[in-house]
């Protein structure tokens, strides 16, 4: 990671802090880190699970790739150094959001392990949750939703991830979500069993 630019910032340590935070919310806060292939349906697990998390009683808040893309990370393309710096600034909001005592949810298809690894490095024991969107690319070519991989197979886009671009799937995620065969319904309920095992829940 790149060192602070800036001389002479010191740590302000502020009286009300994450324990308090969490414990006011009465949740354990977290990081359900989403990760899969572009049409994997990591947008639309990671909303359908907030969606049971919030009836649940839970402050939570999702982070989305495209709609990150639309402001905080709108001067960054696809290359592989921009999607570094995309993920080091995800991680970093999200920590922040961790702070706050909120269950984060983020949907971003973060190809490398070395940037995961980086955010799961930024949180506490316990705080970082992988979650494999795991959806062949096959399977991610025939639903298309953006009509992407059409454009990616014309040419008409560079770097798209499992075409030109590698994806580098997760080795050992706290969740391994099998997307490609289950309804999203199904795979909310295999998250909200594995968080309650972890006790997030
Ligand atoms: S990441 O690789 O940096 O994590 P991110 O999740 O923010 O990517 O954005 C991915 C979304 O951007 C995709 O779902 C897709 O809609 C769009 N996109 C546009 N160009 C590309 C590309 N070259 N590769 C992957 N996704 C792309």
């Amino acid at each position: 990671m790149t060192a602070e630019k800036a001389d002479n910032i010191v740590w302000h340590q502020h009286q009300v802090d994450k324990e308090q935070r969490a414990g006011l919310k009465k949740q354990k806060p977290c990081v359900l880190w989403f990760t899969g292939l572009s049409g994997a349906g990591k947008s639309t697990v990671a909303g359908a699970l907030e969606s049971e998390l919030a009836e649940r009683g839970h402050h939570t808040y999702l982070l989305d790739g495209d709609n990150i893309r639309h402001g905080l990370c709108r001067d960054l393309g696809f290359s592989d150094s921009d999607r570094k710096e995309n993920i080091r600034r995800i991680g970093e909001v999200a920590k922040l959001m961790a702070d706050a005592g909120l269950i984060v949810l983020s949907a971003f298809i973060s190809p490398h392990r070395e940037e995961r690894d980086l955010v799961r490095g930024l949180l506490g024991e316990g705080e970082f949750l992988e979650v494999f969107v795991d959806t062949p690319l096959d399977e991610c070519e025939k639903r298309d939703p953006k009509g992407l991989y059409k454009k990616a197979r014309a040419g008409e886009i560079k770097q798209f991830t499992g075409i030109d671009s590698e994806y580098e799937a997760p080795e050992a995620p706290e969740i391994h979500l099998h997307a490609g065969s289950k309804t999203v319904a199904q795979l909310v309920d295999d998250c909200i069993e594995i968080l309650k095992a972890r006790q997030v829940l």
